[in-house]
């Protein structure tokens, strides 16, 4: 099977100006009057109620340096430190731009800031950190996208991802279909980090394995790709994540996983108002549409926490 990449690196660094366009969930939940924020059972922004879960899983106590890959305008981190003092943070993004929107979120608080690609980082750099965040970028990174018919010999970074792509199935059993769209840079990324030893690491991405429970099959449609889709956006096509694969070399490397919906910590109280708003085909106003997308992104977007097993 031929391949042609794509890479998100030269939009994320030189063209990108403004995340607004883009509405994360962080961003979507963050203003203290966000419309998103009243269709919950907790009034809170994405790195308080964040925070609240991963204390079941992870003693904060033991952790110090953590490491939020990809921060975007930084307020997950600044959630994580009003809530924990006492951690070290260092703030990597590949954006110029967002990084210095981070530096203004963090002013307030001790954090080191690098602009960098998470991908050019190695073992040596991660082993460092105790928890790393990553919240929401793994689809930004190179995917492999599988050609059909006659394709032009590959550029040396293609010819580098193909080779990567082939030792990892290798490695891992990972049994790549012969068309399969590959998140090479997710699995490098996040088999260096495990290589690492960091001993704990939670991302989330949009899952293209993600499924809505029977229950809720009326509200809300998700279609179970399988594989992942394309999503495109200003200036950038991202793809989603088959975690599948990422929960495979996180257990090869010895990681108790736990894994689910974006949902389990972001639990909706589904009223009569919301499920009016969830049947509507056409939404009538800008924030039922918001709402409509927020409710999707919620059980589209998959987690992993990983919890690494001495
Ligand atoms: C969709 S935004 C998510 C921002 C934030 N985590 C949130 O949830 O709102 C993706 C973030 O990842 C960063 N990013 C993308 N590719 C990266 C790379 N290779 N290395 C480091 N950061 C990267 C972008 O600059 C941006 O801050």
């Amino acid at each position: 099977m031929s391949y042609c990449l794509n890479t998100t690196e030269n939009y994320h660094a030189h063209e990108l100006d403004t995340l607004g366009w883009e509405l994360t969930v962080c961003n979507a939940l963050y203003p203290e009057n966000s419309p998103c924020r009243n269709i919950l059972k907790t009034n809170a922004s994405l790195g308080v109620s964040l925070y609240r879960f991963l204390e079941k899983y992870i003693p904060f106590p033991a952790v110090r340096d953590i490491l939020e890959i990809g921060g975007g305008m930084g307020y997950l981190l600044r959630d994580f430190l009003e809530l924990n003092p006492d951690l070290r943070a260092t703030a990597l993004d590949i954006s110029p731009y967002l990084l210095n929107q981070q530096k203004e979120t963090l002013q307030k608080y001790n954090v080191q800031f690098m602009q960098a690609d998470a991908l050019k980082k190695d073992v040596a750099f991660f082993n460092t950190f105790d928890l790393i965040i990553m919240n929401e970028n793994m689809g930004d990174l190179p995917t492999l996208i599988s050609q059909k018919g006659i394709v032009p010999s590959p550029t040396e970074e293609l010819a580098f991802y193909q080779n990567k792509a082939s030792e990892l199935n290798t490695r891992y059993c990972l049994n790549f279909a012969s068309d399969e769209i590959i998140n090479i840079g997710a699995l490098l990324l996040l088999e260096n980090i495990c290589r690492a030893g960091v001993k704990y690491i939670y991302l989330s991405e949009h899952s293209c394995e993600a499924a809505v429970p029977n229950t809720l099959r009326e509200l809300i449609y998700i279609a179970p790709a399988g594989f992942p889709e394309k999503i495109s956006l200003k200036g950038h096509n991202e793809y989603t994540i088959k975690f599948s694969h990422l929960q495979k070399i996180a257990e090869i490397f010895n990681y108790k996983v736990h894994r689910g919906p974006i949902a389990d910590f972001l639990p909706v109280e589904f009223s009569d108002k919301l499920a009016a708003i969830l049947h509507t085909k056409i939404p009538a106003t800008d924030e039922q549409e918001i709402i409509q997308q927020f409710v999707y992104d919620l059980y589209k977007y998959e987690y992993l926490i990983l919890i690494k097993q001495s």
